[in-house]
């Protein structure tokens, strides 16, 4: 395992550190309070463009190579990354064509990171010199396992930009994807308000408009934009593969945040890895989704820096506070263990803590770093990373190899989400991620792995498959669900499904589109409800409840033909009508829920899945305890997780062996606050 910082040697020197005789001196230390602290890797370079091509053409690179001759001597493993996420000021003076154009049509300026349009030939040009010199010379250093490429790449919203150059090659895309101007108009709906086309170049992009745009047209744009920034992904991993196979290539994302298929960028890269919001967000199981998710992206054709076949790295996990909320509170003490853990817990081989220093320098001075600004290394972080260090070091050979296997999965696709974030929908209060998330806290809270997968893969692997809301959905997914369910699997699928096409064009055969087969049934109209105002599911037959259920947000009006009907609304002139049902199809069954309720629906739901489907807890434990498994062949290591501030009584029916202690625990033991246990059940190691 990979345990290890974001360093920024670039800024440790003199006049920041170091003396004016021996200007790099203070590098040899941190190398050293790293070793203390059982760093194995640091990731450094990602904005060190201007400082390793201060003029065009013009190569420093030797002084990263000192540093990572520096890491050598201290047994540190080094991921560089390439420096475009920041290109140098001179770029901009001299061409400043480069610069990116936003939606208003405004010019956004240099003088900060990601100031570069990403459909710039010139910028293109200038990566493609830089990747190539750094790779040239630095890829032979020893310490070099893996590349990031860029940093952050589709932060600040520059995944689209307006620029002439841009608009030239969004005409290229729509001429590949729809060969001629009629399929185009047909295909975009362009006679809704008279929009049609006679030429490529005509076609808008979505810039500030008096009005909505074609909603066809954004859906496009974003698929554009996305295929934009993973081109140039995709340009640099081939420079690098050619230069340095042996280097696996990978980039930091974001939990879907971006805009772009993170999917599609996961394809790109070797291994996928994270910036984490741990510690920033208030509930575990936020926490927890975001890390599934990201899991989830990659699933084959995994290599990390290891030679392992699965895994991810957190390349940016929060050392302690952040600087951009309104108030930068500290984290409390065990809190970044707790939180480290559960990112390992979920599968993680390589945590790395943003960052390894707080500069003293730019923008991110009061960013808690692993060493505060003086730098002394006897601080409550420092002491706390060192503590994780140790422990990890203990760890590593137990977890190797061993990875999160998911027996149920949460569907997502991105053209879905791009379709739900347009303007114009039956409900604005309607949130996907809050619909998700009611599913996920569901299965999270009760123990029980889940993946995400795109609606397009092989669904086999799991025994129910969740699918809230894919308003939008291609035929080919819909027969992807279809496939499913016929060779024996349970869907749980939602209202909100199959309302458009992935030309975003509405069905005239019924919704949910190319479904209504599978469920058993036809949605005649849906009711979307304002906030606060509520209908009430009555429930029928086997599915117990613990409370009363509220309908909210959107009710189905459902016209049952095959299906068996679960559920009723209990008011309004659709009283009696289903609410929750489910069809035999094929081998598998087919459950639609015309509504969302709250977040104790979704237990009951998922107790009830669980004798369904015959699917087992990973372990019995009182409900504020995050119970997560690693396995390989018939090894399992559990991970228990105390995310409360005080003590949780948990009782072992069977004796468990704890790696960290190295002690037994049979019958009732008392997990401190913030805690964590990792255990298995072999008593031979004891
Ligand atoms: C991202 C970037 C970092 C830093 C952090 C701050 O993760 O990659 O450079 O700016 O955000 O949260």
């Amino acid at each position: 395992m990979y345990f290890g910082v974001d360093y920024h040697p670039e800024h440790w020197v003199y006049p920041y550190a170091g003396t004016l005789d021996k200007p790099e001196a203070r590098w040899e230390h941190d190398a050293q309070l790293m070793t203390a602290a059982g760093v194995n890797v640091v990731r450094m370079g990602e904005f060190v463009w201007g400082r390793c091509e201060p003029e065009l053409g013009k190569y420093d690179f030797d002084w990263l190579w000192r540093v990572m001759d520096i890491m050598k001597a201290a047994d540190i493993k080094v991921v560089l990354a390439t420096p475009t996420a920041a290109p140098p000021l001179w770029m901009a003076k001299k061409h400043p064509e480069i610069l990116p154009i936003d939606e208003k049509g405004l010019l956004l300026h240099e003088g900060t990171r990601h100031a570069a349009c990403l459909n710039s030939d010139v910028f293109w040009d200038y990566s493609k010199k830089i990747v190539t010199a750094m790779a040239g010379a630095l890829g032979k250093h020893s310490q070099l396992i893996a590349w990031q490429i860029d940093n952050g790449i589709g932060g600040h919203t520059t995944e689209a930009s307006f620029n002439p150059e841009t608009k030239a090659d969004w005409a290229a895309w729509l001429k590949a994807k729809y060969e001629t101007i009629e399929r185009l108009n047909e295909f975009l709906g362009t006679r809704f308000w008279g929009q049609t086309v006679t030429d490529w170049d005509q076609v808008p992009t979505p810039m500030r408009a008096p009005t909505v745009h074609n909603p066809a047209l954004v859906l496009d744009w974003m698929r554009f934009s996305s295929d934009t920034v993973i081109a140039y992904i995709r340009m640099q991993a081939e420079i690098l593969r050619e230069l340095t196979p042996q280097a696996p290539v990978t980039t930091n994302l974001r939990a879907l945040t971006r805009h772009f298929d993170h999917f599609d960028m996961a394809e790109v890269l070797d291994f996928v890895s994270v910036d984490s919001n741990a510690t920033v967000k208030s509930r575990s199981a936020e926490n927890a989704c975001e890390v599934d998710l990201m899991r989830s992206v990659k699933k084959t054709g995994i290599r990390t820096p290891e030679g392992g076949n699965s895994g991810f790295w957190v390349i940016e996990q929060k050392a302690g506070h952040v600087n951009w909320q309104e108030v930068n509170s500290l984290v409390r003490p065990g809190v970044v263990r707790l939180f480290t853990y559960q990112l390992v817990s979920r599968g993680a081989d390589g945590v790395l803590y943003f960052f390894w220093r707080q500069p003293r320098i730019g923008s991110e001075k009061f960013y808690g770093g692993v060493l505060t600004h003086d730098g002394r290394g006897d601080n409550r972080v420092y002491r706390e990373i060192s503590q994780i260090g140790e422990e990890i070091k203990l760890l590593a050979p137990v977890l190797k190899g061993t990875k999160v296997i998911a027996e149920t999965c949460i569907l997502y696709s991105h053209d879905n989400e791009w379709s739900l974030k347009q303007p114009m929908q039956p409900n604005k209060h309607f949130n996907q991620r809050e619909h998700i998330h009611l599913f996920h806290t569901a299965l999270h809270d009760r123990n029980i792995s889940v993946d995400f997968a795109r609606p397009s893969e092989d669904l086999a692997p799991y025994k129910i498959v969740f699918a809230p809301s894919l308003s939008l959905l291609a035929a080919g997914e819909a027969d992807r669900l279809k496939l499913y369910v016929h060779n024996g699997g349970t869907l749980v699928a939602t209202f909100n499904t199959g309302l458009v096409d992935e030309h975003h064009i509405a069905p005239d055969t019924g919704i949910p589109a190319n479904l209504t087969d599978l469920f058993g049934l036809e949605v005649q109209e849906f009711d979307p409800l304002p906030p606060g105002e509520e209908n009430h599911l009555t429930i029928k037959g086997a599915f117990t409840t613990t409370h009363l259920h509220p309908a909210r947000i959107w009710c189905d009006i459902i016209e049952p033909k095959e299906c068996q009907v679960l559920a009723i609304y209990a008011k309004d002139f659709y009283a009696g009508r289903p609410a929750i049902t489910i069809n035999n199809f094929g081998q598998g069954k087919a459950i639609y829920i015309g509504t969302m309720s709250h977040q104790y629906f979704y237990y009951d739901l998922v107790a009830w899945l669980r004798q369904l489907c015959n699917l087992h807890p990973l372990l019995k434990v009182p409900d504020a305890v995050e119970v997560s498994l690693r396995q390989k062949d018939d090894t399992k290591i559990f991970f228990l997780l105390n995310h409360q501030n005080t003590p949780v009584r948990i009782t072992f029916f069977k004796p468990m062996h704890d790696f960290l202690t190295g002690n037994t625990f049979t019958g009732n033991y008392d997990l401190p606050p913030h805690g964590v246990l990792v255990l298995d059940e072999h008593l031979a190691k004891v």
